[in-house]
């Protein structure tokens, strides 16, 4: 039988394990991303964000799920929606009600809805029609509370300077309401982690090393009562991803990890990129994120695998 992906989430915040989602802006990075997650074992999601279609070459919705369908492994893999942002990087809106249906109607397994921009109420209230739209398909919504910055294109102000001062933290009292009022399944908070940067000029740069606030996180955790999802998840300190799995992490996010490697090594070929890719998740499961044989904790009480 066919475990979803929001029990396999709630299974792992309840073991202390985290599930990684990878994002894919090029279509040939998914078989390698897939193909590590079987050799090792683990459990991980495929996931693509608007920004993905719009700025990188996923092509769309529909490209991805058809490269899905042929590549993907139902004991090692879900296919995620990430960040369909209701105001872009850009400050530009975003018909976000249609995407997300059209992605459901795919058969996208899990989605994220990003009202990170709006004021909370308005953020609850977006957050809570696509609660009412996923429940249909039984598909669990991730949203986001708090600033996680990196993808917008102007000048941010230093790492240190938004760890100190907790610039777009989320605030747990916030989260408290948000879950109750929301509906959400799953919620990305601020806690010091930054988005990889994706303007043309920033793409390769090294991603500042990003630290983690555990108080913070730990106070969330109490509020929220849900699976928290730390987004940002390259460049953090393996120490501190431990760390945050055991206060309630059970989703990190890495994008910027294994597209870098992907575009620096594309001038020598398609296959030679795919194999970067591979190469990097590999290192990434067995030792950053530790999760090499994760699906043997994941589906071990009910064996519902296909
Ligand atoms: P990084 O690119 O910093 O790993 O972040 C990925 C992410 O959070 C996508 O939602």
């Amino acid at each position: 039988m066919y475990k979803d992906t929001n029990s396999i989430v709630h299974t792992a915040w309840k073991s202390g394990i985290v599930v990684p989602g990878f994002n894919i802006p090029y279509l040939p990075m998914m078989a390698p991303v897939v193909n590590a997650l079987r050799d090792c074992n683990s459990f991980g999601l495929i996931m693509v964000a608007r920004l993905e279609w719009e700025k990188f070459e996923s092509k769309s919705l529909l490209a991805i799920r058809d490269e899905y369908e042929k590549v993907k492994d139902v004991k090692h893999t879900r296919l995620h929606l990430d960040h369909v942002p209701v105001i872009d990087e850009d400050n530009q809106l975003v018909d976000y009600e249609a995407i997300i249906a059209s992605a459901l109607a795919l058969g996208y397994e899990s989605v994220m809805i990003d009202g990170s921009r709006l004021p909370l109420l308005e953020n609850i209230a977006s957050t809570a029609k696509i609660v009412k739209l996923a429940r249909r398909y039984n598909v669990p919504v991730e949203a986001e509370l708090g600033a996680v910055m990196g993808h917008e294109s102007g000048p941010l102000p230093s790492y240190e300077e938004l760890f100190v001062s907790k610039k777009g933290f989320t605030s747990p009292e916030e989260a408290k309401q948000f879950v109750v009022e929301s509906g959400a399944d799953w919620l990305s908070v601020a806690i010091g982690n930054i988005h990889g940067a994706i303007s043309a000029v920033g793409r390769q740069q090294e991603k500042p090393k990003a630290r983690i606030d555990l108080e913070q996180l730990a106070q969330l955790n109490r509020a929220a009562g849900i699976p928290l999802v730390l987004h940002g998840g390259t460049g953090i300190d393996p120490d501190y991803i431990h760390q945050a799995i055991k206060l309630g992490i059970a989703k990190i996010n890495v994008g910027t990890a294994i597209r870098q490697p992907y575009e620096r090594t594309l001038p020598q070929g398609i296959p030679a990129a795919q194999d970067a890719v591979y190469r990097t998740m590999v290192e990434l499961l067995r030792h950053e994120l530790q999760i090499e044989n994760s699906v043997n904790m994941l589906f071990k009480q009910t064996h519902e695998v296909k």
